[in-house]
């Protein structure tokens, strides 16, 4: 069943945070919708742009809907990560998107509501809910590079200023995490004090952290020795902080990184170990299975694990009416 994210953090708000993946492929699908039935968990299904162009807006649809029958008990958001406002407009016409994420972030403070806004009037006429970012993550964005030296986290006033103008139902926040696979040095780490701050002039207001992935050193080390060039060193946000976070109302946790890392190691391991093979549906099923229990060990680490039941009986009959 698909059901709006607004109506999955009425339930989560405070107590747990529920996983939003990027998928981009029939493996992934599979994968996603296996683990999270075995964990008994609700979950958000994201597709950026990027992911749209590669397999096609349609073919993604009829893969999605058709992973639904096959796991009835299932119940997700459909949510456009990332999008600009021509794309947002699209998805909400589709029908089959329950969620969009508005990113104006690079644009001035009032652009960026004037934007978000106007998303926000088509998408609620739609019962779509809106997700919109404030602050500027490090790393790559989609086609957006931002200089890490100019990241800046989110400024809780304008937070506060920014969702009472735009009337979105989730912000994003900058709290220290960046895109992709090298995000922090040292002794960085989440700004659990920007996170606090934030809370306490937005209280009961769903947050969404981007660039979530923890870059397990295991995961890279095995992809280094089956041929990879990782930087050994890179690393990425500590999973057992996502309770903290979630406690404080973050309440959506994006990993896409940490899903590729996956699919990278299983294939390296596989081509590397068995140099005689050709068909990829062997390396694909070892991948689905490997997709479904990492997705297992996420939702035990952001809380939604065994969260299925509840959100039935609650964002469920929302969603009916
Ligand atoms: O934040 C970006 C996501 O990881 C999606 O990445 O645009 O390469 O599909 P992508
Ligand atoms: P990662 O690169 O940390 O997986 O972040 C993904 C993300 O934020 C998608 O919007
Ligand atoms: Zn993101």
């Amino acid at each position: 069943m698909i059901v709006t994210t607004k109506s999955l953090f009425d339930v989560c708000y405070g107590r747990f945070a529920v996983g939003a993946y990027n998928i981009n492929n029939m493996e992934q699908i599979l994968g996603l919708f296996r683990g999270n039935i075995e964990s008994q968990a609700p979950f958000i299904l994201q597709i950026s742009r990027g992911s749209r162009d590669y397999a096609d807006k349609r073919m993604l649809e009829a893969m999605i809907r058709t992973a639904e029958e096959i796991f009835p008990e299932s119940i997700f958001a459909v949510h456009l990560d990332h999008g600009t406002e021509e794309v947002c407009h699209d998805c909400i016409d589709s029908g089959f998107y329950s969620s969009v994420m508005i990113d104006a972030s690079h644009e001035p403070l009032e652009g960026n509501i004037e934007i978000t806004r106007r998303v926000v009037e088509h998408a609620h006429s739609k019962g779509v809910s809106v997700e919109a970012e404030l602050g500027m993550l490090g790393g790559v964005e989609e086609d957006i590079k931002v200089d890490e030296k100019h990241a800046c986290l989110t400024d809780p006033d304008q937070a506060r200023e920014f969702v009472k103008a735009s009337g979105c139902d989730s912000l994003a926040v900058a709290i220290g995490t960046s895109h992709g696979a090298y995000k922090f040095k040292g002794t960085q780490g989440l700004h659990f004090d920007r996170i606090e701050e934030i809370q306490r002039r937005l209280p009961g207001f769903p947050l969404v952290m981007h660039g979530s992935s923890s870059v397990p050193p295991d995961e890279v080390a095995r992809i280094n020795a089956a041929g990879g060039k990782l930087d050994p060193s890179a690393r990425g946000v500590d999973e057992n902080e996502f309770a903290r976070a979630a406690s404080m109302g973050v309440c959506k946790v994006n990993i896409d990184t940490d899903g590729r890392l996956v699919w990278t190691r299983v294939h390296r391991e596989f081509f590397k170990n068995k140099p005689e093979k050709f068909d990829f549906r062997d390396p694909g099923k070892v991948f689905v299975a490997e997709y479904a229990k990492f997705i297992v060990h996420k939702n035990q680490k952001l809380g939604s694990a065994g969260t299925l039941a509840e959100i039935r009986r609650r964002a469920g009959c929302q969603a009916c009416g």
